[in-house]
């Protein structure tokens, strides 16, 4: 069988690496992709083939050529434009939702409105058009909120704000200054959760779903929360949608998994299904909370897995991702069953830290950052510690160098949390973004506590 995975993110390669296992796939091609998968195990023997067309059309003719039996559409931004839509037109077999279902995650008010409705737990919200409204909002809710744009933001425009001058500078750089673009030009303001974070993922097959068994921990903030220093010089613990994971979720147990999906779970499927009469087909994300009172509330819902939650979760699954797959594009998931390992996985993300520029320094991601850094080390990566690539590119003298804010993964899997932790951090130390222009100096930043 051959696959197709349409991405070039780390979440990206990690599906085109997981049909990679699967026993009944022979091809997977990675469109565009990104130069990393050729320095991996499944790129150098040709298994994952990257293929570096963007255009949809150009995508669908060279599905139709090669006879590509299913192709996967791993993030929202494609989803959203109709890539869907577009393939199965042209008759090929996709797991996705199509470009109306992308709504959940791009138009949070709809959503929200939606869970309101059927009485799914989420916290108190409000949706404002006006950036007045919304300062005059913040300044009498008298307890903390999350200013969030509306619309598409990679995962980073939600705004975790103390009080109320971080709420009006939030309102600020989303309504006004458009740091996410239109994204911004309607904000959901919510009341700020405490408590522990869960990514909680499912299947639907625009009949069936199947909710996963295992759910993973995703570390949002930038910096880790005793690096006072870098947070006071970047205004803030940014949000930049992950930085590092880890799976088993400490709080994984059957009755927790029972209670989400009857709770949380069911019931949206059941309005996607029936209320909105969408034969939603694809994985869909759950992003919830657990207070310290162990309530559970739903703080988004995305049409796709959580990066960098699906590469620690696809590491655990032993079932075949092919055979989910087929599942999903023909309404069989009643059918499939879910198999996990026994192991623990830690994903820390290689992020662009400090390095110089020729007008000065770069403070690094989320803020500016360096690029074109060459990769080294990645030849002492012990066996069975995987690698997925994200912002990455290749250099006709250099090789491949770095690109994006966040570069790489490095995930370790172990008997025990503290193992693969353990296993993470010594491998993550042995690869360096070589700075060009500041004698070699090291560009990379990790965050020191995922997993903790
Ligand atoms: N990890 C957050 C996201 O994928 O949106």
């Amino acid at each position: 069988m051959k696959v197709l995975v349409y991405g070039s993110g780390g979440r990206d390669h990690c599906l085109a690496d997981t049909y990679g296992d699967s026993q009944h796939v022979d091809k997977v091609y990675f469109a565009p992709g990104n130069p990393g998968v050729l320095y991996t195990p499944k790129g150098k023997r040709g298994l994952i083939e990257r293929v570096p067309i963007r255009a949809f059309d150009e995508v669908a003719d060279f599905c139709v050529e090669k006879k590509v039996d299913l192709v996967d559409v791993g993030s929202e931004n494609p989803l959203g434009e109709g890539l869907i839509d577009l393939l199965n037109q042209r008759g090929i077999r996709t797991i996705g939702p199509r470009k109306e279902y992308v709504r959940l995650e791009s138009d949070r008010a709809f959503t929200d409105d939606l869970l309101r409705k059927i009485g799914v737990p989420k916290p108190e919200y409000r949706v404002f058009d006006n950036p007045d409204e919304a300062r005059k909002y913040v300044r009498n809710i008298g307890y903390q909120v999350v200013v969030k744009a509306n619309g598409l933001a990679a995962g980073k425009g939600a705004i975790v704000c103390d009080d109320v001058s971080d709420a009006e500078t939030a309102i600020e750089t989303l309504m006004i200054k458009k740091a996410f673009g239109e994204s911004g030009s309607r904000v959901v303001i919510e009341e700020r959760m405490y408590g522990t974070e869960i990514s909680f993922f499912a299947y639907l097959d625009g009949t069936h779903c199947m909710p996963l068994r295992m759910f993973a921990q995703d570390y949002k903030p930038a910096f880790d929360p005793e690096d006072d220093e870098s947070i006071k010089k970047f205004g803030g613990n940014l949000n930049t949608g992950g930085t590092g994971c880890y799976c088993p979720h400490k709080l994984v147990s059957p009755w927790l998994v029972n209670r989400i999906i009857r709770e949380i779970v069911n019931p949206t499927v059941n309005a996607i299904y029936n209320d909105l009469g969408w034969a939603y087909k694809g994985a869909i994300y759950f992003g919830l909370n657990l207070d310290p009172y162990d309530r559970l509330g739903v703080f988004e819902i995305n049409v796709r897995h959580g990066d960098p939650e699906w590469e620690v979760i696809a590491r655990k699954l032993s079932s075949d991702l092919f055979e989910i797959g087929t599942a999903v594009w023909e309404g069989t998931l009643d059918q499939v069953q879910q198999v996990w390992n026994k192991q623990h996985y830690v994903d820390v993300i290689a992020m662009e830290g400090r390095s110089k520029a020729s007008k000065g320094w770069n403070k690094g991601y989320p803020g500016r950052y360096g690029k074109g850094h060459r990769i080294l080390g990645l030849d002492k990566i012990e066996k069975g510690v995987t690698i997925y690539f994200a912002g990455v590119d290749e250099n006709p003298e250099k090789g491949l160098v770095t690109y994006g804010g966040r570069v790489l993964h490095v995930i370790a899997g172990d008997k025990t949390l503290e193992a693969a932790r353990e296993k993470a951090y010594r491998n993550i130390r042995l690869i360096t973004f070589e700075d060009h222009n500041n004698s070699g100096a090291n560009c990379l930043r990790f965050r020191n506590t995922i997993g903790l």
